[in-house]
């Protein structure tokens, strides 16, 4: 039975999440890329495209803050030449519209968007293909009316091309820098900006360099007209719903120098009763190959009017278009790569098991956005408008999590890359920005951290030691070898502990709203000793494999110091604390009247290993207690009411909603992980299964208008019952979330636990699964695990014999499959 909600279902396989009312809460995104051309597709066709980096680098507009909705984006209006009547093939903008059938397929790096209205069948299939940069519209119109149809088909997207902060900023003045034509030989628009903001800040200073790009707008069918302003194109006084030229049919063919960028490109096509055309729609972009043509030489004198060709294309001399036919077929073959890109990709974990929206998830959704959230950092999604952010260490480190398994050369590569933004004493950059090699630090104490975190996740997924010895320039001065960095991190998380024992906080640690706990440089936190434990306990083997005994014997003894100083000072009786402020009080504990207890100190004192079994049963109880509701678990109890400036922004966030008492989903996870390491599977699942986005969507009083975001994708977070629209979600799809659900699923539920010495194979699943069946790469090698629960005789087998130990070392079994069977 398909999963569904009120909005669409999942189909069958899983592969495409359909949407069958264009009217959602929110618009439903998707995301098309390759390594460098990126873009956004919502379910009307909304969305942006960008080179690289979406703020210093983006191609295509997309309006913030604006009603309405999801505007503007990647258009085809067709033209019923007949009747006058026009619309678009992907509802938006033209939504006032009664089409008879809407759908719009989600799948793995492409949307497909299939309207039918006034006897017209339309198919439009965008996606961003394997190794070009470009973002390809593949369209199909039928005519379903049985007759013969005269029609004009409109193609059209507002260009932004450059800084798109500055765009936001200063879009009166750069619009002056525009310039695009109509190339005749390729039948395309030729768009390009004669200059570049590409510096850290966009400030009053303008910089005086070259956007170095053009961009190719072009239709496989014969063009007879175009645009390039905004203003003939649209018209006055008009929006994407109505553009002037598709009301009237007539094209003004303008080539602009200034003004504000649209390519807009018309054709003229008859359709046969019945039968059907195939064109494809591409904007592609790339280096300028020539300077641009001297303005003085642009003028209408020098440009030779145009004339029409046989098929009424425009020529100003002769056309040398590339066969339509031929074009098609590339494009049809890059969208089969694409999808056998994801089928490879996807390949690496499938699992059956009883639930069908964990199968849903784990199988495809969750990979994906886990892939999604690698390239896209937090920087760029419906929520994350891509001007502030750039990368953040802390995330980037985290969400190789995700993709680890499937190409360990790419994790590799960005870790490496992401080492230059740490500076020789071991702190680093928070977040940085690719193009411009520049970033922030703010000094949130968890930051370094996730260094070795990572590099520890990398190394047990891949048994790769020698990324240890590649040496990486710090971003100051110097190099060391990634090992070198991996303990500088460390070590300048220890230099920073403060008169407690415990990490300083200063600017906030993992949450960032505890900004003000430590402003003045001595509040400390409870959560950084629990992950700075965690983490040098996690690195002790990286150490032993070097043979640094110093490091090893450094670290083992700062672990130890941490369980101390954290059951001395940090028990509150039924739970851990959060924090000390600046002038010693705690944070997160009984007698305060908000903030009482925070989830995050319990889960990590779990999973740290640094609190004692019947503390973390007490702390994992009252967790349980306070803070469990119909979504997932959230992140803090009470939530606060009164602004309280030695604590920070949380208590300026509205109570039930973000960092101040929703169900914040990347705590909600890592408190499922806790829950399972501490033997409390049933209600790990609980929280997992009630985390799922298509449960949440679902739970009782908040259906999905309430939920609003996609319900294929986790959100950040959803508001909790402390405020009156509980059950909303908001910032989805660009959250730590999605690797930690990934991984804590595969881990620790089906039981897949990479070591450095090879496998562990350790399921904890509910009871009321009968078992299941998954396979996993591993190292080069096939893993095919089934579970049956229940059993009569608990055993693991190994291609068909007992063995002891859950540890699968891989140098014992020849063949690229190894057969494990379990019998919990
Ligand atoms: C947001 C940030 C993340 C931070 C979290 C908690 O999700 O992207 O980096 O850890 O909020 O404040």
């Amino acid at each position: 039975m398909a999963i569904a909600n009120q909005y669409g279902y999942y189909t069958e396989d899983n592969r495409e999440f359909v949407i069958t009312d264009p009217r959602t809460p929110r618009p439903w995104f998707n995301y098309m890329w390759n390594s460098q051309y990126a873009g956004l597709i919502s379910h009307t066709g909304g969305g942006f495209s960008f080179l690289e980096s979406p703020r210093d680098n983006r191609i295509s507009r997309m309006r913030y803050n604006c009603l309405p909705w999801d505007r503007p984006g990647r258009y085809v209006m067709v033209k019923d030449v007949a009747s006058g009547q026009y619309w678009s093939l992907s509802w938006s903008p033209t939504i006032h519209l009664n089409y008879d059938f809407y759908e719009c397929r989600h799948g793995q790096g492409y949307t497909k968007i299939t309207t039918e209205i006034n006897g017209i069948r339309g198919e439009i299939t965008y996606f961003v293909p394997n190794d070009v940069n470009a973002e390809v519209w593949r369209v199909k119109l039928t005519d379903v009316s049985g007759t013969a149809r005269d029609l004009e088909i409109y193609s059209f997207v507002e260009l932004l091309m450059g800084n798109a902060l500055n765009d936001q900023i200063n879009q009166p003045n750069d619009k002056h820098f525009t310039d695009i034509h109509f190339d005749c030989d390729l039948q395309a628009l030729v768009a390009t900006r004669r200059y570049w903001v590409l510096n850290k800040g966009v400030s009053v200073k303008q910089p005086n360099i070259d956007w170095k790009y053009q961009v190719y707008f072009s239709q496989s069918l014969p063009v007879s007209g175009f645009d390039s302003s905004l203003d003939t194109f649209i018209g006055r006084w008009r929006s994407e719903s109505n553009p002037l030229a598709v009301e009237t049919g007539v094209m003004q063919n303008t080539e602009i120098t200034a003004g504000d960028p649209v390519v807009a490109l018309q054709s003229k096509i008859s359709l046969g009763a019945n039968s059907s055309v195939d064109f494809a729609v591409t904007l592609k972009i790339a280096a300028k190959e020539i300077p641009p043509t001297p303005l003085a030489k642009r003028g209408k004198e020098n440009s030779p009017p145009f004339t029409r060709g046989a098929g009424g294309e425009l020529n100003r001399e002769t056309k040398i278009g590339k066969d339509a036919g031929e074009l098609l077929e590339i494009v049809d073959r890059q969208f089969l790569q694409l999808k056998q890109k994801w089928d490879q990709h996807l390949s690496c974990v499938q699992v059956q098991t009883p639930d069908p929206a964990f199968n849903a998830m784990i199988n495809v959704w969750n990979q994906y956005q886990a892939a999604v959230t690698f390239d896209m950092a937090r920087n760029s999604g419906y929520y994350h408008g891509g001007l502030l952010f750039g990368t953040g260490m802390r995330d980037r480190f985290q969400d190789i999590l995700g993709v680890v398994m499937v190409d360990p050369a790419r994790v590799r590569e960005r870790l490496i890359k992401a080492l230059n933004f740490q500076f020789k004493d071991g702190s680093t950059l928070h977040n940085y920005f690719v193009l411009t090699n520049t970033g922030e630090r703010t000094n949130h104490s968890d930051t370094p951290l996730w260094i070795p975190f990572g590099i520890v996740e990398y190394l047990k997924e891949t048994g790769d030691f020698s990324i240890l010895e590649e040496v990486v320039p710090y971003h100051d001065d110097t190099s060391g070898t990634v090992y070198e960095h991996l303990v500088r991190a460390l070590d300048f998380a220890i230099a920073n502990t403060g008169e407690k024992g415990m990490p300083r906080i200063f600017t906030g640690d993992w949450n960032d709203t505890l900004d003000h706990v430590g402003s003045q440089g001595k509040g400390e936190t409870t959560w950084g000793a629990f992950f700075l434990g965690y983490v040098l306990n996690k690195s002790l083997p990286v150490c032993e494999h070097q043979g640094d005994s110093q490091s090893l014997a450094k670290f083992q003894k700062f672990y130890e110091h941490l369980r101390q100083v954290t059951n001395d000072i940090c028990w509150d009786g039924e739970w851990y604390l959060r924090a000390f402020r600046d002038n010693g009080e705690p944070i997160g504990v009984s007698s305060a009247s908000q903030g009482k207890i925070f989830l995050n100190a319990q889960s990590w004192a779990v999973i740290s290993e640094l609190a004692p079994k019947d503390r973390a049963d007490r702390c994992m109880a009252s967790s349980r207690e306070y803070l469990t509701t119909p979504f997932g678990m959230k992140i803090v109890d009470p939530s606060f009411t009164e602004i309280d400036d030695t604590v920070g922004l949380i208590s300026r966030c509205v109570p039930g909603k973000k960092e101040n008492g929703a169900v914040f989903n990347h705590a909600s996870s890592w408190f499922v992980l806790a829950s399972l390491l501490n033997g409390d599977t049933e209600f790990a699942w609980e929280i997992y299964r009630r985390m799922m986005p298509i449960n949440s969507s679902q739970a009782t009083d908040a259906k999905c208008d309430r939920f609003e975001t996609e319900p294929y994708v986790y959100p950040e977070y959803v508001t909790s019952p402390d405020h009156e629209t509980q059950g909303q979600a908001s910032h989805s799809w660009l959250t730590g979330t999605a690797v930690w659900m990934l991984r804590i699923g595969i881990d620790y539920i089906l039981g897949f636990q990479p070591t450095f010495e090879g496998m562990i194979i350790d399921p904890k699943i509910p009871a009321e699964w009968s078992g299941f069946k998954a396979q996993r790469q591993f190292r080069g090698k096939v893993l095919s695990l089934t579970v049956t629960n229940h059993s009569d005789v608990k055993q693991m087998l190994v291609n068909g014999e007992v063995v002891t130990g859950k540890l699968i070392d891989l140098a014992k079994y020849v063949g690229d499959e190894i057969a494990i069977a379990v019998h919990l």
